[in-house]
């Protein structure tokens, strides 16, 4: 007996829809006509069944704080990072907590089921960190929440965050973050990344660091955690974040960079919303586009991830963390409109993502876990032009969240119709 048959569904890359089998929380069985007893049938009626959308880059911290004390007004990263120390001192653990589990319920409604979050290490109690904990165990029948440690203010900048950054690995987060354009001086921004991927290789933990988010074509940190990561041997479990300098960088560097990249196996993950609104503020016209070189690293065989950073927090006033609102903003800021291109923005979102994170059992695959979501909406081109309701959230082969099917109905005169933004 399955617990789960799910019927007619179409698959990323498939012509003919297939049926997926689930037991014991992961698919048996993967072929056009399955027959069996189970004890739920769904129809998925030819839509698209796709695995769980992974947001690679995000703030949970400050996630929700809208308005709190007061908006971001200029929109800059400048005064976003001041917002967020007027709101530090406000937060406590039942805050944190609450906005972290308002928010995981936004992504499990969105097919979300896998988040790396930032959290900042810089308040010397670790409140954030201690609440963030218990979420992720809070979370785990539902999503994936990984946390890395993120010294906001500096790991060296801030004479507290190496010892804070080091208490908040003992005491369980996952992957080593930094920051090493917001340090002092070059010299010091290379000085950390070196120590911070030592740290991590000592530790067997992954890397992920806020690395040359900035205009400044001079801000060369990503080619210092390449080379740090092949020394150290870290291959494919380094990723650099957001990497907006490279927008700027001079063409011929970028050739020698991207091959360095490749062979540290670096994962590079964008944030196209955040991007394109908080770089090149300093710009007159015309103004550049803050985001990395998403089509030329894809192209350089380099796994490209996509996160949303910012959901209505000091740097970012919009969002519901829709994944397809990030893929479709990256597809228009890349100019990656051809059909292949679009489908990996799908996949940055995606599989690029999980394979980023690390995760295991990730795949509609026999033997991966039965996670998976029904979208209103026939493959992945068409998933990004609609964003469409997530009809079916599966985790482990439970549903975990439905949404209705959309249609809109138009009144002309004695007609009705229907409209579905398909062709007829
Ligand atoms: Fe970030």
């Amino acid at each position: 007996m399955l617990d789960l048959l799910v019927k007619n569904a179409r698959l990323a890359g498939t012509t003919e829809v297939q049926d997926i089998a689930v037991k014991d929380g992961k698919i048996v069985e993967v072929a056009p006509k399955i027959d069996g007893d189970a004890a739920r049938v769904l129809d998925a009626s030819g839509y698209l069944v796709t695995t769980p959308f992974v947001d690679s880059h995000f703030h949970m911290d400050s996630t929700l704080t809208y308005g709190r004390p007061r908006v971001n007004e200029s929109g800059t990263l400048l005064e976003g990072i001041a917002l967020w120390s007027e709101v530090k001192p406000l937060l406590d653990a039942t805050d944190i907590k609450k906005r972290a589990h308002d928010f995981c319920r936004w992504a499990i409604a969105k097919g979300n089921l896998a988040i790396r979050s930032h959290v900042d290490i810089c308040d010397p109690s670790l409140l954030a960190v201690e609440a963030l904990l218990e979420v992720v165990e809070e979370v785990k029948p539902y999503l994936d929440l990984q946390l890395v440690a993120f010294p906001q203010d500096g790991f060296y900048r801030d004479p507290k965050a190496e010892e804070q950054l080091i208490r908040a690995l003992d005491k369980g987060v996952h992957v080593v973050g930094g920051i090493p354009h917001f340090e002092r001086t070059m010299a010091d921004g290379a000085a950390s990344v070196k120590a911070l991927c030592e740290l991590a290789a000592e530790r067997g933990l992954m890397v992920d660091m806020h690395c040359d988010e900035s205009d400044d074509p001079m801000s060369r940190h990503v080619e210092t955690l390449a080379c740090e990561t092949t020394r150290l041997g870290l291959e494919g479990r380094v990723t650099g974040s957001h990497l907006t300098s490279m927008h700027s960088m001079d063409n011929y560097y970028v050739s020698k960079l991207m091959a360095l990249m490749a062979e540290a196996e670096l994962h590079a993950v964008a944030n196209p919303l955040i991007n394109i609104t908080l770089q090149a503020r300093h710009d007159t016209y015309p103004k550049r586009r803050g985001m990395t070189r998403v089509k030329e690293l894809m192209e350089a065989g380099i796994n490209v991830a996509f996160g949303h950073d910012c959901v209505m927090d000091p740097w970012y006033s919009l969002g519901t963390h829709d994944m397809l609102e990030v893929a479709s903003m990256g597809l228009h800021v890349g100019q990656m409109t051809g059909q292949d291109q679009m489908r990996q923005m799908f996949r940055a979102v995606t599989t690029n993502g999980a394979k980023a994170l690390g995760l295991e059992g990730y795949g509609l695959d026999v033997g991966c876990y039965a996670d998976f979501v029904v979208l209103q909406a026939r493959d992945e081109i068409e998933a990004l032009r609609l964003r469409p309701a997530r009809l079916h959230v599966i985790r482990r082969g439970k549903e975990i969240a439905t949404t209705p099917k959309q249609e809109t109905m138009v009144f002309q005169g004695e007609e009705a119709h229907k409209v579905d933004f398909l062709l007829s």
